[in-house]
């Protein structure tokens, strides 16, 4: 299995989906030192009670049926402390989830960024009747993006419409590639 920012993403949204979320936020903030990264998948999803909360930290809990080991938010958190950052997880029954984490780019434990621009794509063109309003902050720019907004640009066409997958394609990789620079 290769790990990456980016599988990470892709497992927090869908966590969000199988919440039943309607909005899903992803946002991520390079600090100014150029090292720091923060994440933050936020969503109003059936939430978690104090019990799940926990259990969901457990590397072997999963309301699945079929747990794939080793992946998820222990994982995660796991990935986060061993790379110099921190994790953590709120949430609220019948209101929504917040996870945040902040990982050191530079860390030798830290996991590449992996395809964003391929994830983001995926997440977008797949999650029907779903808003993930995405946004990357660097010190040098920033770009964000949301389901909702595109759906109006595409008019009666689906996000998932080759056409617009591509326009879609192109309209990540011009705002992300400036921001992101060359593939870690
Ligand atoms: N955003 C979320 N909203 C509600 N419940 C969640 C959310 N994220 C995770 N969970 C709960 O935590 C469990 C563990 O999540 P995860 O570690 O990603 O493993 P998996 O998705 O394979 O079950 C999920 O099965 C679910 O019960
Ligand atoms: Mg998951």
């Amino acid at each position: 299995m290769v790990e990456d920012i980016s599988f990470h993403l892709f497992d927090l949204v869908q966590n969000a989906v199988s919440a039943g979320a309607r909005v899903v936020r992803l946002e991520m903030r390079e600090a100014g030192d150029g090292d720091g990264l923060e994440i933050e998948v936020a969503d109003d999803g059936r939430g978690m009670d104090e019990r799940t909360l926990r259990k969901a930290q457990d590397p072997f809990f999963t309301s699945k049926r079929f747990k794939k080991v080793g992946l998820g938010i222990p994982l995660l958190k796991a990935t986060a402390e061993v790379c110099g950052g921190d994790f953590s997880i709120s949430s609220r029954p019948g209101e929504g989830t917040s996870v945040r984490t902040r990982l050191r780019r530079g860390h030798l434990d830290c996991p590449p960024l992996g395809d964003l621009e391929g994830t983001l794509l995926t997440l977008m063109t797949t999650l029907e009747g779903i808003d993930l309003r995405f946004s990357y902050r660097s010190p040098g720019g920033a770009f964000s993006v949301s389901s909702a907004e595109a759906r109006g640009q595409a008019g009666s066409l689906p996000l998932s419409h080759p056409d617009v997958q591509r326009f879609l394609k192109e309209f990540i990789h011009e705002g992300l590639a400036p921001l992101l620079g060359p593939p870690s």
